[in-house]
C-alpha cells in the first residue's frame, strides 16, 4: 500500500506516484474502489490527457485543523491543498494562491512550513486570512475585549439591522465596528484587532446562537433584509439578545483548539515575509517572476456563486463598498469570457511559477455535469506554457450516508473536486 509520504517523487514519476496512491490513513467512505486509482483518458482538442480517480484525500468532515473553520462560500477542504503541498513542494518553498478566498491554501501551507503569498480581488478575503498567521492567544484576545465598551449608547446604525439583531446585541455589534475602526483609522490596529475583526466578520450571521444573529442562513450567504423578514415571519421568531464578547470568545478558544507550539512557530515564520494582495488575479506585478514553487487555487466557476451578495453584511461590518467589490470580480455566465479570463490568469501564473514548479488548479462540473470545467482549463494551461500533467479527480462517496455527515459540495451542481495539475517544465 502506498501511503502518502512528505518526500515527493520526482516530476516525471507523478503518474506512476497517482496510479499507485492508496489512502491508508483515516477510514474511507469510498467503499467499492478503495485502494485503487481508476487511470484513464480524456480526449481534449485533439490531444489525450492522463486523468487519475480515486479518494486521495478523505471525506471526512472536521478532520483539517481547527484553525481552517472560518465558512466562506465555495471555500475547497484543507485536505486538498495539504495533498498537493506535500506532494509537490518542500520546506521553505513559496505557495501561492491567486483566488485565496478564506485563504485555506496559505493557511494549511503556512502550518506545513511554507512561504505564503495569496490574492483575492475582494478585500474581505484578506481580512479573513491575514490574522491567522499571527494567531493571539485566548488570553489576549479576552485582555482586548475587556477594554472594548460594547454597551455604551450610540448611534442608530445607517441600515436597517433590526430583522437580524436585538437592540441590545446590535449596540454591541455597533461599538465594537466603531471601536475597530477607530483603531484603524488611527493606525494602531495590532494583530489582536485584526483577530476579533476577522472571528466577528465570521459570527455576523449563522443559525444557531453561537452567531450573532437570529436564525438564518448559514454564515457565509447573508440573506437580504426583506428575505430575513419573512425568514422571521415564517418561524414566527424574534432576534434574541446575544452576548457578542461571548461569542467571539468561545470562536476564539475553538479556532485555536488544535494549534500546537511548533505550529505557531511555523506561523510566524511564514507571516514574516507573507504577501496577501488585493488585486485581479491576472495582474500580481508585485510577485517576482520565476518565484513560486507551487500554485493551489481554485476560481470562479462561471457564475455559480455571486460572492458580493452573499458578502454584503460582512462587508457593511468592514466599511467595505460590496458592490464597487462585486465590479471588480470574475462572475460570468459566458464561457468565452471565462475562459478569456482564465487564460489571462494561467499565463500571469506561468510568470511567477519557477521552472519545475507547478499548478494545481480546481475546478468542477458545471450546467448540471454537462460542462467539465477542468477539460476547458487543461488546454488553456498549455497555451499559457505549462504541459499538462494530468487530471486529478477526487471521489467521494455523495450518498446520504456521506451527507449526513456533511459531506457535500456547497457548489451548485457540483459533486467531484477537479484538479488540473500542471508543470512549467
Ligand atoms: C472559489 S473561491 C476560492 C475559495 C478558496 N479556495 C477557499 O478555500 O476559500 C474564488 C475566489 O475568487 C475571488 N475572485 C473572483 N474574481 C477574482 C479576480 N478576478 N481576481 C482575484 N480574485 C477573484 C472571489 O472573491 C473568491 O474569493
Amino acid at each position: 500500500m502506498h501511503v502518502l509520504s512528505p518526500s515527493q517523487p520526482p516530476a516525471t514519476d507523478i503518474a506512476t506516484y497517482l496510479r499507485e496512491f492508496s489512502l491508508s490513513s483515516a477510514p474511507s467512505l469510498f467503499e467499492p474502489e478503495t485502494g485503487s486509482t481508476i487511470h484513464d483518458e480524456v480526449v481534449v482538442e485533439g490531444r489525450r490527457y492522463d486523468r487519475f480517480i480515486n479518494e486521495f484525500w478523505p471525506a471526512r468532515q472536521r478532520g483539517g485543523h481547527s484553525l481552517h473553520e472560518i465558512s466562506y462560500r465555495a471555500c475547497f477542504k484543507a485536505e486538498l491543498p495539504h495533498f498537493f503541498i506535500d506532494l509537490l513542494s518542500r520546506e521553505s518553498e513559496l505557495i501561492y494562491d491567486p483566488f485565496m478566498g478564506r485563504g485555506t491554501t496559505i493557511i494549511e501551507a503556512a502550518l506545513m512550513g511554507r512561504r505564503v503569498a495569496g490574492n483575492d480581488a475582494n478585500p474581505l478575503s484578506r481580512i479573513l486570512s491575514l490574522p491567522r498567521l499571527s494567531p493571539p492567544t485566548e488570553q489576549e484576545v479576552y485582555a482586548r475585549l475587556e477594554e472594548i465598551p460594547f454597551d455604551t449608547p450610540c448611534p442608530e446604525p445607517d441600515i436597517d439591522l433590526s430583522m437580524f439583531y436585538s437592540p441590545a446585541t446590535l449596540r454591541q455589534l455597533l461599538n465594537l465596528r466603531a471601536w475597530l475602526h477607530q483603531r484603524w483609522k488611527d493606525n494602531v490596529e495590532d494583530a489582536v484587532d485584526r483577530w476579533i475583526r476577522m472571528v466577528a466578520t465570521n459570527r455576523l450571521t449563522g443559525h444557531s446562537s453561537g452567531f450573532f444573529s437570529v436564525y438564518t442562513l448559514p454564515p457565509n450567504q447573508a440573506v437580504s433584509p426583506e428575505r430575513q423578514k419573512r425568514i422571521n415571519e415564517q418561524r414566527n421568531q424574534r432576534p434574541p439578545d446575544r452576548d457578542v464578547p461571548g461569542i467571539i470568545l468561545k470562536k476564539t478558544r475553538s479556532l485555536l483548539r488544535k494549534l500546537t507550539l511548533e505550529e505557531r512557530k511555523r506561523l510566524k515564520r511564514a507571516a514574516e515575509d507573507a504577501l496577501l494582495l488585493t488585486n485581479d488575479a491576472a495582474s500580481t506585478p508585485e510577485i517576482a517572476d520565476d518565484s513560486v514553487a507551487l500554485v493551489v487555487t481554485s476560481p470562479p466557476f462561471l457564475n455559480t456563486v455571486q460572492y458580493a451578495a452573499d458578502n454584503w453584511l460582512r462587508c457593511w461590518f468592514n466599511h467595505l463598498d460590496a458592490e464597487r467589490i462585486g465590479m471588480k470580480l470574475t462572475v460570468t455566465a459566458s464561457l468565452e469570457q471565462w475562459r478569456v479570463s482564465m487564460l489571462a490568469v494561467l499565463r500571469e501564473l506561468f510568470r511567477v511559477v519557477r521552472p519545475g514548479g507547478w499548478v494545481a488548479f480546481e475546478v468542477g462540473e458545471v450546467r448540471n455535469g454537462t460542462l467539465n470545467l477542468d477539460e476547458v482549463i487543461a488546454p488553456l494551461g498549455e497555451r499559457a506554457g505549462f504541459v499538462c500533467r494530468g487530471i486529478v479527480m477526487n471521489r467521494q462517496n455523495f450518498t446520504k450516508t456521506a451527507n449526513c455527515w456533511g459531506v457535500a459540495n456547497n457548489r451548485k451542481g457540483t459533486n467531484t473536486n477537479r484538479i488540473v495539475l500542471l508543470e512549467k517544465s
